[in-house]
């Protein structure tokens, strides 16, 4: 790729892969056919298709829907070949619980992002009385019928509430979940779950009431735009200035990163067709701090940082979700970045322009920030393990190409 001018265009903004995810395990809940609308094309939502067809799941997908159908029986099995790929396997845990009282999902190993354990997600289940057993790198969970409880997180984690709501849905009873993660993606799982029959109370708030119910139905559904996309294409204006359309992205879903943006001197716009971005000027440094929802996302700040690296000034920052999520800022600074990253801290000096290298893509943020700052950088910039960034793109070669960028997939 080649440091690129001003991008001027519209950019459709897929479906939420955090979410198309969840649902596709959610689905699991109902007997019979499913579908899912706007469901990006991606290596991970392939890799969870193939997840669910080794349990018995058929899946077509035709253009971005897919059609779940799901068996009477399944055989409730997740096995390390596959969550070895993709963490967000672990997903399926809660539902097959729910559904079959039963199921064998392999211990998700680290990554990039450092270990993220799955404590919650268990302990949760346990109080809904599901017991576990860990063995040759699985665990075992089994309950008769699960039964409706009070459980307060530790913290709000997105992956706990999610398989928490997902088995308490079938629970008998009610179950409340305190300290709930509140981000958008999981209010589209509670709508998602709603409308195939189950009863959830206090959507988009930290404390989630579920009325059990005996069964539930299959439906169709479609999923909501990804902000981590959007934020993608508004770092890529950030740095290369211009204006853009980001068609059908929902503003109300991202208010603290367009506030943050917003401070470094973009101009946003909400439209009914999307969000509108224009940039003219270099932009100012500000902090950053990462928080669960409503606050800044993780997935935001390899794109900020990218943003800091060529804008005027220093901003300092702070990591509050996963300890060890700074490993591509060695490659920034391969890139002639001023970057200073100290636990969970970092300092980035913004320097004028970026100077193109050979670089290497940890993660799915990382890769695709990368390519950013690519389009920040004087020459040429060779990202290599770029299969991380398709698992969670679609085509994000062809979307910066079709607005002025200099981008090729090899
Ligand atoms: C999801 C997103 C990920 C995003 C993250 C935070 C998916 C597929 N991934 O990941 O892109 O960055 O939310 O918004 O949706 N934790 C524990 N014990 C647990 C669970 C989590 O200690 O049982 C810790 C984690 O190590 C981390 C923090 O809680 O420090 C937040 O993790 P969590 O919200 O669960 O993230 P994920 O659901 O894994």
């Amino acid at each position: 790729m080649q440091g690129s001018g001003p991008l001027n265009g519209v950019v459709p903004i897929g479906g939420a892969k955090n979410s198309a995810l969840k649902l596709m395990a959610a689905s699991l809940l109902a007997e019979g056919s499913t579908s899912l609308l706007n469901v990006p094309d991606i290596a991970d939502v392939a890799i969870m298709g193939e997840l669910l067809e080794a349990m018995g799941v058929q899946i077509e997908r035709v253009g971005n829907r897919i059609d779940i159908d799901v068996p009477a029986e399944l055989d409730p099995v997740a096995p390390y070949s596959l969550v070895e790929r993709m963490r967000a396997s672990i997903v399926v845990l809660g539902p097959l619980l729910a559904r079959l009282g039963r199921a064998r999902v392999a211990m998700p190993g680290g990554d990039d992002f450092g270990s993220r354990p799955i404590d919650m997600h268990l302990q949760g289940l346990e109080q809904l009385g599901a017991t576990f057993s860990h063995e040759h790198g699985d665990i075992t969970g089994k309950a008769d019928r699960l039964v409706g409880a009070e459980v307060l997180l530790e913290f709000p984690s997105v992956g706990a509430t999610e398989n928490l709501m997902m088995a308490a849905v079938l629970a008998r009873g009610t179950t409340i979940i305190e300290n709930a993660a509140r981000e958008p993606e999981i209010t589209d799982l509670a709508n998602f779950l709603s409308q195939m029959g189950a009863t959830i109370d206090g959507l988009g708030t930290s404390r989630l009431t579920v009325e059990g119910v005996e069964v539930l139905r299959p439906t169709t559904y479609t999923v909501i735009p990804d902000r981590v996309e959007a934020a993608t294409f508004l770092s890529a204006v950030a740095v290369c200035g211009g204006e853009l359309l980001l068609k059908g992205a929902r503003s109300d879903h991202m208010e603290m990163l367009i506030r943050k943006l917003q401070e470094m001197g973009m101009s946003l716009a909400a439209e009914p067709s999307g969000l509108r971005v224009e940039v003219r000027n270099r932009l100012r440094a500000v902090d950053i701090s990462t928080l669960p929802y409503p606050g800044l996302a993780t997935d935001y700040k390899p794109f900020l940082v990218t943003a800091l690296c060529v804008a005027e000034g220093a901003g300092m920052v702070t990591e509050n979700i996963f300890a060890g999520r700074f490993r591509y800022i060695d490659e920034l600074v391969r890139m002639g970045a001023e970057i200073r990253a100290e636990g969970r801290h970092a300092v980035v000096r913004g320097v004028e322009r970026l100077s193109g290298a050979p670089v290497r893509a940890h993660d799915i943020r990382a890769g695709a920030a990368l390519v950013v700052a690519g389009l920040a950088a004087e020459g040429e910039t060779i990202i290599s393990d770029a299969h991380h960034v398709d698992r969670g793109y679609e085509d994000l070669a062809g979307k910066l190409s079709s607005v002025g960028a200099l981008v090729t997939r090899t």
